[in-house]
C-alpha cells in the first residue's frame, strides 16, 4: 500500500518538477517589443531574446535574468573565443540604484580582478535599456555586429550589487559555466500566443468543471444521501467517483495552470498559483484520505471524519475562490462567469434546504425513536 501511495506521490512531484521548468517561447514582453528568436539559457535563470539582421549585422538583444534581490546581470559577447570566457567580453551591463532608477553601460572586461568600469565596447551599442519589475531584471540593446556575423560567443552573468556598485560574482558552480556558443541564426519560433490561449481555456474549464463542479456535487451525495436512506455502499461509491474522476481532471488542469504559470513570469499571478498548489496538496490529501480511512469502528474514526470533513470543505471553499481568480485572470465571456456563478448559487440554495430537510429528518427520527421504548 505504501509503495503504491510513494510511486503516485513521486509522479506527482515529477510532474510538478517538469511543468515548473521554464521557457522563453511563449514570453511577452511588457513593453511591447518582438523578437523573432530565443534561448533558455542553461543557468542562471537567464533568457536570451533576439532579433538579427545579417546583412547589416544589427544584432537586437533582450537578456533577461530572474533574481530574487536586486543584483547586477550582465550579457556578453567574446570575440576572443571561450577558453577564457571572461576576459575580453564585450558586456552590457545593468542594475538598479539605491534611488530605483536602473542603470545600464557597456564595459569591456579585462580582468578576472574587473570592477566593470564603463567603456565603449569593440561594437556599436545603441538603445541600450534596463528595466526591474516582478524579480526580473531585462536588459535591452542593439549591437552592431560585422556583417556576415552568424555564430557568437556569448556569456552571462549576475552578481551583488554593494554601494550602487557592481561586486564581485561568486564562484558557485552556475556563474563557471555560464557561457556558450550561439547560432544567430538558429531559433526561431513562431509566436505560441495561440497555443497559449487555448491552453489556458482548457485549464479553466477542466478546473471549473473538476474542482469546482463535480467535486461540491460530490460533496453533496455524501453529506445528503444518507438522509435520503440510500444503501451505504452506494452513496459512498458515488461519493468516491465523483471525488476520484474529478481529482484526475483536476490534476491535469492544474498541470496545465503550473504550466502555463512557468512559462510566464515567476510572480505573474502569484496569489492564484498558491492557492492552485495549495488545493492541490490538500486535495491530494484527501485523496490518500480516502485510501488509508480507518475502519468503521476504528479509535480514530472520528477524527479522521473530522478532519477528512473540514479539508474537504476548505478545499471546496478554496477552489471556488481560485476559480473566480482566474476568471480575473482569463476575462472570459461574461456568460461563463455568470453561469458559474449561477451554479454556485443554486448549489448553496440546495444545500440549505438540504440542511434543514437533515435536520428535520435527523429530528423527527430521533423523536420516534425517542417515543417507541415509551410505546
Ligand atoms: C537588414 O539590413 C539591410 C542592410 O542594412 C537592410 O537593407 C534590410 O532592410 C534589413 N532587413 C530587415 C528585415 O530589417
Ligand atoms: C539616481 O542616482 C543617479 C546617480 O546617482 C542619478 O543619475 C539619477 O538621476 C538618480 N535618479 C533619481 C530618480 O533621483
Ligand atoms: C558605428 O556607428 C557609427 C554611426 O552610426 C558609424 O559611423 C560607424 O561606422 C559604426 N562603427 C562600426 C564599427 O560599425
Amino acid at each position: 500500500m505504501f509503495r503504491r501511495v510513494l510511486v503516485i506521490f513521486c509522479l506527482l512531484l515529477s510532474l510538478f518538477l517538469s511543468s515548473s521548468a521554464q521557457t522563453c517561447e511563449i514570453y511577452d514582453f511588457s513593453s511591447n517589443k518582438v523578437f523573432s528568436s530565443c534561448y533558455n539559457l542553461p543557468c542562471q535563470n537567464s533568457f536570451l531574446h533576439w532579433n538579427y539582421n545579417s546583412s547589416s549585422g544589427s544584432l537586437q538583444i533582450a537578456f533577461r535574468h530572474l533574481m530574487l534581490t536586486s543584483r547586477w546581470a550582465a550579457w556578453a559577447i567574446n570575440p576572443n573565443g571561450l577558453q577564457t570566457a571572461m576576459i575580453g567580453a564585450q558586456a552590457v551591463v545593468a542594475y538598479q540604484l539605491t534611488n530605483g532608477t536602473m542603470r545600464a553601460y557597456t564595459s569591456q572586461i579585462k580582468s578576472y580582478a574587473t570592477t566593470m568600469p564603463e567603456g565603449n565596447l569593440i561594437y556599436n551599442v545603441s538603445d541600450l535599456t534596463a528595466t526591474y519589475a516582478n524579480n526580473e531584471i531585462i536588459v535591452y540593446a542593439t549591437l552592431g555586429l560585422p556583417s556576415d556575423t552568424t555564430t557568437i560567443n556569448q556569456v552571462w552573468q549576475e552578481g551583488p550589487v554593494t554601494n550602487d556598485s557592481p561586486g564581485a560574482h561568486s564562484f558557485e558552480n552556475d556563474n563557471t559555466i555560464s557561457f556558450g556558443t550561439l547560432n544567430l541564426l538558429s531559433r526561431q519560433y513562431a509566436r505560441a500566443a495561440k497555443f497559449e490561449a487555448s491552453s489556458k481555456n482548457l485549464h479553466g474549464m477542466a478546473n471549473t468543471l473538476s474542482w469546482g463542479i463535480v467535486m461540491p456535487v460530490g460533496v453533496m451525495i455524501a453529506r445528503y444521501a444518507k438522509v435520503f436512506k440510500f444503501e451505504d455502499p452506494a452513496w459512498f461509491k458515488i461519493h468516491v467517483i465523483c471525488q476520484s474522476s474529478a481529482y484526475v481532471v483536476g490534476v491535469a488542469g492544474w498541470a496545465t495552470g503550473m504550466k502555463l504559470g512557468s512559462d510566464s513570469t515567476w510572480v505573474e499571478y502569484r496569489g492564484h498559483r498558491i492557492l492552485g498548489i495549495l488545493i492541490f496538496i490538500l486535495g491530494t490529501f484527501q485523496v490518500f484520505a480516502l485510501v488509508l480511512r480507518p475502519k468503521k469502528d476504528h479509535k480514530y474514526r472520528f477524527h479522521w471524519k473530522i478532519c477528512h470533513y473540514s479539508i474537504g470543505y476548505l478545499v471546496i471553499l478554496l477552489a471556488i475562490i481560485n476559480i473566480f481568480k482566474g476568471y480575473d485572470i482569463l476575462k472570459p465571456q461574461k456568460t461563463y462567469k455568470n453561469a458559474y456563478i449561477g451554479f454556485i448559487v443554486a448549489l448553496a440554495v440546495s444545500a440549505v434546504w438540504l440542511e434543514a430537510f437533515t435536520w428535520y429528518v435527523f429530528l423527527k427520527r430521533s423523536e420516534s425513536a425517542a417515543k417507541k421504548p415509551q410505546g
